[in-house]
């Protein structure tokens, strides 16, 4: 419907936890169930966007009807966004992404040996920063889980990745972070706070953060 807020927008929007494969059976991964993510996606396909989710590994189902494409890696994740970049009117990172990945993936099951295992991890690529980087017109909203520092740690990431607005959550905090159905955060931009959201739901909060985007690229509230 031309009367809501993301009326023709192109929204992507990135959820659960990547797989970095050790071998065929066996992975690093993080706790991400996908909620969040897929909160953000609905909020964004009920304000009328065109909504693509871009899904790793997750712990719950992604919404039926939102054209869903399924990645397992960081490097596939970071694929599977910059085939649409160029169309992207909003990118939402609130997938988990790992920061380092086995070095040498095994082609076949690690047989057990000695009494260690050495696994070498390299730096994968940052996709938010990448992208952060090379944006022409697409606003850009990232996520930052933090255990502690969240408003230094966020800011960093925030200029760091380029981002137009960062969705920190505090995960050691009760009621917020991985694997729940509620969160808590605090939304900066690059002047500082822009508000703190209270416990509630990740479909609540999903709107809250969806409707502050439709603001911002609408050019109100700055
Ligand atoms: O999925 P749920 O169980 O509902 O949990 C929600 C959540 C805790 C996963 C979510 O609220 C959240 O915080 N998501 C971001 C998790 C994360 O990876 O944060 P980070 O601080 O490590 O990364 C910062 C940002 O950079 C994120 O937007 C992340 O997607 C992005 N990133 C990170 C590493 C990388 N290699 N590429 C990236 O794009």
């Amino acid at each position: 419907r031309a009367d809501l807020p993301l009326a023709g927008k192109k929204v992507v929007v990135t959820a659960g936890g990547t797989i970095e494969r050790i071998d065929p059976v066996r992975y690093i991964t993080n706790d991400s169930s996908g909620k969040m993510g897929f909160a953000v996606a609905k909020a964004a396909q009920e304000l009328g966007a065109d909504v693509t989710l871009v899904v790793a590994r997750t712990q719950v189902a992604p919404p039926l009807n939102i054209n869903t494409v399924y990645v397992e890696s960081a490097m596939e994740m970071y694929e599977a966004v910059a085939n649409v970049w160029q169309d992207t009117d909003i990118l939402v990172k609130a997938a988990a992404v790992a920061d380092y990945r086995p070095k040498s993936p095994a082609q076949h099951k690690i047989k057990k040996s000695g009494d260690a295992l050495q696994l070498e991890l390299v730096k994968n690529i940052d996709i938010l920063q990448t992208l952060g980087q090379q944006k022409t017109s697409q606003f850009l909203i990232g996520f930052a889980a933090e255990t502690e520092n969240l408003e230094q740690y966020a800011m960093d990431k925030l200029q760091r990745k380029n981002c137009d607005l960062l969705i920190a959550n505090d995960v050691t905090q009760a009621g917020a972070g991985f694997g729940i159905d509620t969160n808590i955060v605090n939304i900066y931009d690059a002047q500082g706070l822009v508000k703190s959201l209270p416990m509630m739901t990740k479909e609540e909060m999903g709107l809250h953060i969806m409707e502050l985007a439709a603001e911002r690229l609408a050019g109100v509230g700055k």
